[in-house]
């Protein structure tokens, strides 16, 4: 593959060395097809086959994977569907089904906007199979940081993107205050968009909502706002900006006046090169975290080819790029929860799916409404609730000066055995605790925050 198409889009330009350098080699694929195609006896294949019934009592003569008897009780899956490898870049169909899925929930109406579908079935691409969110959180971080560059986050954000961007790829972390004033902090961020674009060829942002720590979750307004930000900043920077959207907790909103989809559908509509790489997948979605099936989908811009033809190439020549990044990491994700995924929506379909899940997002709600309405009673200057309206988690902050949130946390489990994380990063201007209501029953939660009453009393 030469890489003609992507070279020619700003795409390339935002490449990190090792997004510029990987790509998946023809190597044996390229003789494992000739040999499906061309030869009498197939020696290429890297898995054991045989007779079914050479290997399994009562067998059947077919040729198979070889596999352990055992296995097949466990799950009534056909076999093929479990033990073999998928494609690198995750099982065909099963990331067509995704594609179909992210169209869904850019709620577009099926009758009204009919044009916009087609054009976003036609411009995203085919989402690409990891191994969770966190794996595509993983692999853009890489594909699009080199070491020393920075990537603008929030300073309330998830922890483990730190230990991915700083630690691992030894990048740096452009953070900014999240809120003004329970406001998301625009001028904030546009700082650290010209701050990050004067010295970088591209600009990187990560966002996450439904938050976490905070559960924030950008009102309608604000997204607005982000959205001509985003816009305006790239069209006066004149360089490319990246947006990666964490979307692990996408269907978890619980109030009418919030964002209610993924922001990457209004800035996969900007013409400008503010471009969205949707981060998404199975394991908080459709609750299945131990699936480890996750997405990465982006978000192309129309007028970066002229032609069909261009388009189709472009899209093969990025999946050969992460494909290529897959293959020299982790190899493959797991069949088969790709499997489980397709017969999920395949066989009971995305109807029943969300009908489904729609009890366990009451649930939340619930929990939403009454862990927010217990705090609310609770009159301390000591303490703040950060906005939120979504998601599994909100964070309390402690005043810096009064309560350690480390210190606090230990005392909460020491003396009133409550657990909750702390997260205390006085240089990021970060002391609190985040709760996550998501794990606790709602007849729990007044005792919950009763106790954590009493305990700030001691502090
Ligand atoms: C914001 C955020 N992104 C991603 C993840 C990881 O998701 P996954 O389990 O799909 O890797 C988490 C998990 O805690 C998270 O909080």
């Amino acid at each position: 593959m030469n890489f003609k198409y992507i070279q020619k889009t700003p795409l390339y330009k935002t490449f990190s060395d090792i997004g510029k350098r990987i790509f998946l080699p023809e190597g044996i694929f390229y003789w494992a097809r000739r040999a499906k195609n061309e030869a009498e006896l197939i020696g290429t294949i890297g898995s054991a086959y045989g007779f079914e019934k050479d290997f399994i009592d009562g067998g059947s003569s077919d040729w198979m994977p070889c596999y352990l008897k055992e296995i097949s009780e466990y799950s009534n899956l056909m076999i093929q569907d479990i033990v073999t490898y998928p494609s690198i870049g995750g099982l065909l169909e099963t990331r067509e089904i995704w594609k179909e899925w992210i169209i869904k929930k850019s709620f577009y109406n099926e009758e009204k906007e009919k044009e916009k579908i087609k054009n976003l079935k036609r411009y995203i691409t085919t989402p690409i199979i990891t191994t969770g969110v966190t794996n595509g959180i993983f692999q853009s971080c890489t594909l699009f940081l080199n070491p020393d560059e920075k990537v603008i986050l929030p300073n309330k954000r998830w922890g483990n993107y730190d230990n991915i961007i700083c630690k691992f790829i030894g990048a740096r972390i452009k953070s900014f205050e999240f809120f003004e004033e329970q406001n998301l902090n625009l001028d904030g961020l546009k700082d650290a968009i010209y701050d990050v674009g004067t010295t970088q060829e591209k600009v990187l942002i990560l966002l996450n909502f439904p938050n976490n720590p905070t559960g924030y979750v950008p009102t309608k307004e604000e997204s607005k706002n982000l959205v001509n930000l985003l816009k305006e900043s790239q069209v006066s920077i004149k360089k490319p900006l990246i947006i990666l959207v964490d979307d692990a907790y996408e269907p978890y909103v619980y109030t009418d006046d919030v964002l209610s989809r993924s922001i990457f559908y209004d800035l996969y509509e900007l013409e400008e090169d503010v471009i969205p790489i949707k981060l998404d997948g199975i394991t908080k979605e459709l609750l299945i975290y131990g699936g480890r099936v996750g997405f990465i989908t982006i978000g192309l811009k129309e007028n970066w080819f002229e032609t069909d033809e261009d388009l189709e190439t472009l899209k093969k020549e990025i999946d050969n790029k992460f494909e290529g990044f897959i293959r020299a990491t982790i190899s493959n994700c797991n069949h088969f929860y790709q499997s489980l995924t397709q017969k999920l929506f395949n066989e009971k379909g995305i109807h029943q799916i969300i009908k489904s899940r729609e009890k366990v997002i009451n649930i939340l709600h619930d929990r939403y409404k009454k862990i927010n309405s217990e705090l609310a009673r609770i009159n301390n200057p000591k303490i703040s609730i950060d906005p939120n309206s979504g998601g599994f988690f909100l964070f309390v902050n402690l005043d810096p000066d009064k309560i350690k949130a480390g210190e606090f946390a230990d005392h909460l489990l020491k003396k009133y055995k409550v657990g909750v994380i702390p997260i205390e990063k006085l240089d990021e201007n970060v002391n609190g605790i985040r709760i996550a209501y998501c794990s606790v029953d709602i007849n729990e939660i007044p005792k919950l925050i009763e106790r954590i009453n009493l305990a700030l009393d001691e502090f």
